[in-house]
């Protein structure tokens, strides 16, 4: 459904939430329109170093991780209190607070932001992306069904599938501007394909689908009666200038053929809380989700569900400023890549703190994601990966401060110099 204005046509006044603590800047100031920032605190490489998570823990301490998909901003102050909250409360038994509401939230924020206002009975919360789109294909397909990707694409998209006996129908970006190609789509599907896997805004390239691609891609699944499986993660992480539109608010039928999913793990950095929803717009998948055993799908726990809520109903200023925060680190990536990467492909993303080089100029002797570890002692996401026309390629993780970000391309750059 398209709602007419980002607000929504729904009364969302009967919305009960708990009142915001607000958000105060470290240095003690509030946030306001003329003092608008609040991301500008970046952790350090000392306090970065001393996380648990995987991103600066997998590799030796001399190399700079830019590659798994976290942010090196802190997550925003009211996701951080969601949880110590709890924590400080002892407020661990079995609760509906956060996840009761969560879909209400969700569909809020989508109305707000994006102009769609999803129905909130067919929002159904998983433990993360990855286990909402594993369950869509398990139910939907059988063993050797197409499923359809535009590659480059997530690795794990490849992986699921594969590892559940489905089969990729490959349809490659062009390169030139990763752009859909409509005919290339038509074209890939024959009568045992039965899902088009999409990640719009496309993680590596960055890209935001526009509205002939869109389109395209709503009329393949409604001519050839596919489930449309839309990963949405990083719809808020658009950079200015680009549009992340909702594929169930494409033509008036696209809707009742997929699932959206979601979360806030990206926008706020916080995927290790592991809570993701989807909106199955379906009803035959979603009759399939209701079949299943009770307790099939597990439950998310209460501090990523109540994290997540206070993203969708207070995360408004934090979001905008880490969103400009963000295109800063673009802009900086992309004026060091022209200035000392000569030779590397590179095309502005649209959104997401990612970006795809294209190292393939350079005749590096081995894939440069090894080849830069080794070199440059800076740890890359392997384009291999992505599918089968990654080869020579990087995804950059440009989530950091804007310090860490010029060491990183200065490494690279005195490597490549220096061969
Ligand atoms: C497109 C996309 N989907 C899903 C995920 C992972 O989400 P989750 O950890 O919630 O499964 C990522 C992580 O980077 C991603 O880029």
């Amino acid at each position: 459904m398209v709602v007419p204005a980002p607000t929504g046509a729904k009364d969302w006044s009967s919305f009960d939430l708990r009142p915001s603590d607000g958000y105060v800047r470290p240095d003690g100031a509030p946030a306001t329109a003329s003092n608008p920032r609040m991301v500008d605190t970046v952790r350090t490489e000392t306090e970065l170093r001393a996380l648990t998570g995987i991103k600066w823990n997998r590799d030796p301490n001399d190399v700079i991780p830019a590659w798994v998909a976290d942010m090196d901003l802190p997550p925003p102050d009211f996701a951080v209190n969601a949880v110590t909250d709890l924590a400080e409360r002892g407020d661990f038994g079995y609760s509906r607070h956060a996840v009761g509401r969560l879909p209400e939230s969700f569909c809020r924020w989508q109305a707000r932001y994006h102009r769609w206002e999803p129905e909130v009975d067919q929002v159904v919360l998983f433990n993360d992306v990855l286990h909402a789109i594993v369950h869509a294909i398990w139910l939907h397909t059988d063993p050797g069904d197409g499923i359809v990707l535009l590659t480059p694409i997530y690795p794990p998209f490849i992986n699921v599938i594969e590892g559940a006996g489905r089969r990729v129908v490959d349809v490659p970006l062009d390169p030139d501007g990763w752009r859909l190609d409509p005919e290339r789509l038509a074209a890939a599907i024959d009568e045992t394909t039965s899902v088009i896997l999409l990640c719009n805004p496309h993680n590596p390239t960055g890209r935001v689908l526009d509205g002939p691609e869109r389109e395209a891609i709503a009329r393949v699944v409604e001519e050839h009666d596919l489930l449309l499986i839309s990963d949405e993660v990083w719809g808020d992480l658009t950079h200015p200038g680009a549009v992340h539109v909702p594929m169930a608010t494409v033509g008036s039928d696209v809707g009742r053929r997929m699932i959206t999913i979601s979360s806030a793990s990206k926008a706020f950095n916080l995927a290790g809380l592991r809570c993701a929803v989807a909106h199955i717009g379906s009803p035959q998948l979603a009759a399939r989700f209701d079949a299943l055993p009770p307790h099939f799908l597990g439950a998310v726990g209460t501090p990523g569900a109540e994290a997540a809520l206070r993203c969708w109903t207070e995360g408004h200023e934090w979001l905008a400023d880490t969103r400009s925060y963000l295109t800063d680190r673009r802009d900086q990536l992309a004026k060091r890549v022209e200035e000392d990467l000569p030779g590397v492909g590179f095309q502005t993303p649209e959104a997401t703190y990612l970006a795809w080089l294209d190292f393939n100029g350079l005749g590096l002797d081995r894939e440069p994601q090894e080849w830069f570890f080794d070199n440059a002692r800076v740890a890359l996401s392997p384009g291999p990966d992505f599918g089968p026309h990654g080869a020579g390629f990087v995804r950059i993780n440009t989530a950091t401060s804007p310090e860490l970000l010029d060491t990183i391309i200065d490494r690279m750059a005195t490597a490549v110099a220096d061969r």
